[in-house]
């Protein structure tokens, strides 16, 4: 006895190595390279979601079986205790259909469509169906698959090779009472897993052990090679019955299944199945009894097929057990001692245990699979189970469940018995319509901020038209973009030198450097900075306090330099709109942004900072040039590169500088050379120019800002005002049910959650869903996957609209550059500083794609500038020292 049932038994260790080629085939599957000779199959199943409860409806079914056709309509509340509610009809499907031609197969299924229609008396004519076609198909997408091959009792003639859903479809339309859109093909497995409660958590398993046995999971769509789509999540069919059909369970095989493979239909295949699925349990146990009682022979116990699963898994039952080995055995002819009882029950149950064992391993190993891919350090999930296997005893469930424990540790794994297969196949449906809407609702409500290149071309040529406007006298006020001069009208040539204070405010950071200009040969610039932080009740406070933080900063900073007493001279960026009369005087035209202190605009702020230095008495200042950021950042760039003529900020605000032929600027004297101008274009569009380019969406966000009407152009762009745009729109698609299953959240409804960070974090290349939703919980908000890859695709589509208008604003700088020296082709370096143009992992590709697009007779370098515009400013201030020198000399 115990040698005869030696080769059954497999030891957990024998088990993990079962799990783990099991993995190693998985991932052969979903290798695009290996996918097509792997022995688990791993069939995309084209669904992207399971059920979340707020699916609501009437869904028509139609599940074809081998005998008959059931047609079902499955109601479902969607409210939160989501009811369901079936009415169903069988129809017998008759030799001559079922081995007919192909057309009339699919005017039957039409016709007891109709029928089971007609019988309700719905005044509803609309709907959409799922269908479930139990045949060896290649399914492209959810509503398409194409029969390989018949089998079981089905041979139709002309459906080999062809879309299913097409034939179904066809059929269907002959009539036009009602209106019928066949949406997904099913296979069992995933009605299976789809079938079950979502209240009790996601089930992204199922498995099924019936005559045969397969199972599915909810893979990460990336994952999944021989699909394109790389977000979300996508089903997974494993097909894993063919497991061993390479040869990978051999050393495990016992000689049972030698002999029963050798005697099936299919030698060699379905291994894994073999020593599985009720198909085969009886049959095991049928070879293990015929050697037990090989010198008892009876003519019932020679006939193949005698023992049937069901009986095998009643006697390994505890209580009525014995009674069934007792019961067959005798159906067996034999005369059966409590010894032989007892000796039948150690055999079924040693079936039993390996098949569940197996199954085990294999369940593990989707588990542990699913796990390491979404690189979570547990994994909670649901597994629903169907099957003849299953439903006839919990035995087999228990031991299932038990030992998936011990194989997948990581692994919180609840078996659930499925509801029917037919519930899950109008689950399909279900989820797939509630996709289809919701797809429909975003691209509605995206395509708003989807810019056409037309679109693009006009932008470029409304801001040329504004700068042409800014430039000139007579209509700068005219134009929303201010066009100032800066007084500078060299970049630097190298030779500056000398040491210098310089201050950075208005951008993420304030902050004060000390400046070292020295020979390229001895190390160029060398730069000390200490950044300070500007609490917003000082950026939006009294003037006076804003500017007496500032000095104190700087106060600060001499101190922890050891450079107290000294009068360095001090370069000022200034990240604000000025009006300058000379290189050392800035009057404020108004605040942006984040600031809006009192009692500064309209006044020179170098005259405000020096009154602060004055009320503090303890230093003395020498401020010798006042520069705007876009400035700054061109200056320490063109230290680098002599063509760099363009300054470009994409951070929390967004702007540009260029050099413009003197003889342009209307609004100074002066025909020969070059100045810097700085565009302020942030304020375009302030004019109503832009105004058809913007959403709802912008028009709140600039309502609630700091500045309503103002600065229109930088809130379609920069890092300040993004994130809000993408919040806006979030709480849109949560209206329409299309997010956080329409649920607002206090969290969603809090203004300024998403950051310019965020906005570059969640875009990062490769990142896991599971990283993204990190990000999304850090922020407090409690996302599905297919919240998170929604967000993910509102968070792109809000920053490459930005990407794209910065993009066309820089295509109207540089080919007005080149038009301006009447140049066939221009070389222009543009020099770039901002945290969203250089920590969004697409913004820099995206602004250059779309100037090479906009301005393809222009050859412009990007340049980003790394030690920021306070470098800048130091070399503007250099120079005007030099300059100053050489008047006095
Ligand atoms: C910094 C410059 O690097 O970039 C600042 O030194 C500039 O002058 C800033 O204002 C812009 O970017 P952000 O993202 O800080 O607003
Ligand atoms: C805002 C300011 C502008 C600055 C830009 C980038 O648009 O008005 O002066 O250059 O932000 O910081």
């Amino acid at each position: 006895m115990q040698n005869s049932l030696r080769p059954l038994c497999l030891s957990l260790e024998t088990l993990h190595r079962v799990k783990s080629r099991m993995l190693e085939a998985m991932e052969r599957g979903l290798s695009r390279r290996t996918h097509s000779q792997a022995t688990v199959r791993m069939l995309p199943a084209f669904i992207r979601s399971t059920p979340d409860g707020t699916e609501r409806g009437e869904f028509l079914v139609l599940e074809l079986g081998d005998t008959h056709l059931r047609v079902l309509l499955m109601e479902l509340s969607g409210d939160t205790d989501q009811r369901v509610t079936m009415k169903e009809r069988c129809f017998p499907v008759p030799d001559a259909i079922a081995q007919g031609p192909g057309e009339k197969l699919f005017a039957f299924l039409a016709t007891c469509l109709w029928e089971f229609l007609d019988g309700l008396h719905m005044p509803k004519t609309d709907f959409e169906l799922g269908f479930s076609f139990p045949f060896t198909c290649r399914q492209t997408r959810l509503d398409q698959s194409y029969l390989i091959s018949w089998s079981k009792r089905f041979q139709c003639a002309g459906v080999e090779g062809r879309d299913v859903v097409v034939l179904l479809q066809d059929a269907i339309n002959k009539q036009d009472r009602y209106h019928i859109k066949v949406i997904a093909v099913v296979n069992d497995t995933t009605g299976t897993m789809m079938s079950c409660d979502a209240s009790a958590g996601p089930c992204e398993v199922g498995l099924v052990v019936d005559a045969g046995t397969n199972s599915c999971f909810m893979a990460e769509a990336r994952h999944v090679e021989v699909v394109e789509e790389s977000e979300g999540r996508m089903g997974v069919v494993t097909e894993w019955g063919s497991f061993g059909d390479d040869g990978a369970l051999n050393d495990m095989l016992s000689p049972y299944d030698l002999q029963l493979d050798q005697a099936s239909l299919n030698p060699g295949r379905q291994r894994f199945e073999k020593m599985i699925s009720g198909l085969y349990l009886g049959e095991i146990v049928w070879h293990i009894l015929t050697e037990l009682f090989s010198g008892r022979m009876t003519p019932a116990l020679l006939t193949k097929g005698s023992v049937q699963t069901q009986d095998i898994l009643e006697i390994t039952d505890e209580q009525v057990g014995l009674a069934t080995a007792r019961r067959v055995l005798r159906a067996l002819g034999l005369e059966a001692s409590d010894q032989d009882c007892f000796n039948m029950q150690q055999v079924c149950k040693a079936v039993c245990i390996r098949a569940a064992g197996l199954c085990a391993a294999g369940l593990a190993a989707i588990v542990s699979h699913m796990c390491r891919n979404r690189e979570l350090s547990r994994l909670k999930t649901s597994v629903a189970v169907d099957g003849a296997v299953f439903r006839a005893h919990a035995k087999f469930s228990q031991t299932l469940q038990q030992l998936v424990k011990q194989l997948a540790p990581e692994c919180d794994v609840t078996l659930v018995q499925a509801e029917g297969s037919s519930k899950g196949i109008g689950m399909v449906t279900a989820v797939a319509s509630r996709l289809a809407a919701q797809r429909l609702q975003v691209n509605q409500t995206l395509a708003l901020l989807q810019l056409s290149p037309a679109a693009l071309g006009t932008v470029q040529a409304l801001l040329r038209r504004e700068m042409e406007l800014g430039l000139k006298k007579e209509t700068n006020a005219m134009s929303s973009v201010r066009m100032l001069p800066t007084y500078i009208c060299a970049t630097p040539d190298g030779s500056e030198r000398g040491d210098f204070l310089a201050l950075d405010l208005g951008g993420t950071n304030f902050r004060v450097l000390l400046v070292k200009v020295g020979s390229r040969e001895r190390g160029g610039v060398q730069i000390i900075s200490e950044v300070y932080s500007i609490p917003p009740h000082v950026a939006q406070g009294p003037g006076s306090q804003l500017f007496d933080h500032i000095v104190e900063c700087i106060a600060d900073f001499q101190t922890k330099q050891g450079m107290m007493g000294q009068t360095l001279p001090l370069g000022f960026t200034f990240s604000f709109p000025c009006q300058q009369t000379s290189l050392d005087q800035g009057i404020l035209l108004s605040w942006t942004k984040g600031f809006n202190a009192s009692g500064c605009v309209g006044q020179d702020v170098v005259k405000l900072l020096r009154e602060a230095v004055k009320r503090k008495n303890h230093f003395a200042l020498d401020v010798v040039a006042i520069v705007n950021d876009t400035v700054g950042t061109m200056m320490s760039c063109g230290y680098h590169d002599p063509n760099c003529e363009v300054g470009l900020i994409v951070g929390t605000g967004t702007n540009a500088c260029y050099m413009e032929q003197l003889r342009n600027v209307g609004t100074l004297a002066g025909e020969e050379g070059r100045m810097c101008i700085n565009m302020e274009w942030g304020a375009f569009g302030d004019n109503g120019c832009l105004d058809a380019f913007f959403t709802p969406f912008d028009r709140q966000v600039d309502e609630a800002s700091l500045n309503p009407g103002r600065q229109r152009f930088e809130k379609l762009i920069s890092g300040m005002y993004l994130g809000e745009i993408v919040r806006r729109i979030l709480l849109e698609l949560t209206d329409k049910g299309c997010l956080f299953r329409g649920r607002l959240s206090p969290k969603l409804q809090t203004p300024d959650i998403f950051q310019t960070k965020f906005l570059s974090s969640i875009e990062s290349d490769g990142l896991a869903l599971r990283q993204v939703c990190a990000i999304l919980e850090e922020l407090g908000l409690h996302v599905s996957c297919e919240d998170s890859v929604l967000v993910r695709e509102v968070c792109q589509v809000v920053a490459r609209r930005a990407a794209q208008l910065c993009g066309a604003a820089v295509a109207a700088v540089v080919e007005k550059i080149r038009e301006n020296r009447s140049l066939e082709q221009l070389a222009v370096t543009v020099g770039v500083d901002g945290t969203l143009y250089k920590l969004h992992p697409h913004f820099a590709q995206q602004v250059q794609e779309t100037v090479r697009q906009l301005a393809p007779r222009c050859s412009v370098t990007f340049l980003q500038s790394e030690d920021g515009s306070g470098k800048g400013a130091a070399l503007i201030a250099a120079v005007a020292c030099r300059v100053a020198r050489h008047q006095r000399a």
